[in-house]
């Protein structure tokens, strides 16, 4: 059942594509390239194949999926009203790392995808293969990140194979997607659009659009119950203990000395310009501190290596929060449960 087609991309016609689009109509899950992460898709129409989300990812069932849509012109007739800002943000950033909520329409899909919530997440991937897939399917498709509830979010078909192998109908490989960290999700039922969790459209570009919005302050501080009922759970920790540290290379390989002299096995999360400095267990490089894209793009991917090593534990080096740092600084915290040095 597996679809393993290399590299899809716009020039070749998509093969895999129907097939997987079958799958899709007959209420079974497949997973899928998107801008950001792969995706895990399901037919929102369907109570059946939306269970097989949850099932399939172990995920709780009070965290609300977001519904992908292949063409902005399906979006009138799942949401009840797309106000003024939303309009602007639809013209800025679809296709792209936006999702949009809105109010949702009665009756369109199933009350599994949004948790019971009457709002539901809508967004329109930058990817060919996905909008190829969506449009393909004719369906509104429901889809979470295709990672196992819990570990980082996939950035290729393998890391959806380690962690779903089995428990789904298909894979349609489209390479390593290019954004790497998961959509920015933002509320725009409130008068002052809300940021529920920061990703790959920054705050400073939404606001060159559409003026002030506030960020979930839950987000910030890690403590209290987050608006997005996902951001409350924990995610991406590595198998060994995540720690951030500020400050130079240097002051962090004292660190890691330290530790080492005490015996414990160290994992250092570097960068491009850095990963020379350090002597440790093990030093991986992600991406470079002189193009923040690039860290976000690499980031689940090391965080998922480090598990190939037997580690007591992993320091990471900080970024700058803002632009896209916000949501690798997002990340980071999460993965490390908070922990700093
Ligand atoms: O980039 C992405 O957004 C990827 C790709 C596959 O599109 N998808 C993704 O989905 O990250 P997921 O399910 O892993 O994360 C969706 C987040 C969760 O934190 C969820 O709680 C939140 O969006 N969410 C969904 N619907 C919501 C709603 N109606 N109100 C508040 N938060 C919502
Ligand atoms: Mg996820």
């Amino acid at each position: 059942k597996w679809i393993v087609d290399k590299h899809v991309n716009e020039q070749k016609d998509y093969p895999h594509i129907s097939q997987a689009a079958e799958f899709l109509n007959n209420n079974e899950v497949v997973a899928f390239p998107t801008e950001t992460v792969y995706g895990l898709g399901a037919n929102a129409r369907s109570t059946e194949a939306v269970a097989k989300i949850f099932e399939a990812k172990g995920r709780p069932s009070d965290n609300p999926l977001i519904v992908h849509i292949g063409d902005r012109a399906q979006l009138p007739a799942l949401v009840k009203q797309i106000n003024e800002k939303a309009e602007k943000l639809i013209e800025a950033f679809w296709p792209g790392p936006l999702t949009i909520i809105f109010e949702k329409q009665d009756g369109v899909f199933s009350d599994k995808v949004t948790a019971g919530l009457d709002t539901v997440g809508i967004r329109l991937p930058d990817h060919p293969v996905a909008m190829a897939l969506i449009k393909e399917a004719d369906l509104p498709i429901a889809a979470p990140s295709a990672n196992r509830s819990g570990r980082p979010s996939p950035t290729t078909a393998k890391h959806v194979l380690d962690d779903l192998e089995g428990k789904i109908a298909g894979i349609v490989d489209g390479g390593a997607t290019g954004v790497g960290v998961e959509s920015t999700v933002i509320d725009c039922t409130a008068e002052t659009p809300v940021i529920l969790r920061p990703g790959g459209v920054s705050k400073e570009e939404i606001e060159s659009i559409i003026g002030p919005v506030e960020i979930d302050a839950v987000l910030l501080s890690g403590e209290g119950a987050p608006k997005s009922p996902g951001m409350k759970y924990t995610h991406y920790a590595p198998d060994a203990p995540l720690y951030l540290m500020e400050g130079s290379p240097e002051k962090i390989q004292t660190l890691v000395d330290d530790k080492q002299k005490e015996g414990l096995k160290v994992g250092v999360l570097a960068t491009e310009e850095s990963k020379g400095i350090y002597s440790a267990n093990v030093v991986i490089p992600c991406g470079s501190r002189k193009d923040l894209p690039t860290v976000a793009q690499s980031l689940y991917d090391v965080l998922r290596a480090f598990n190939e090593a037997d580690l007591d534990m992993i320091v990471s080096e900080v970024f700058p929060r803002d632009g896209i740092g916000t949501a690798i600084m997002n990340r980071l915290e999460k993965a490390a449960g908070h922990r700093w040095l």
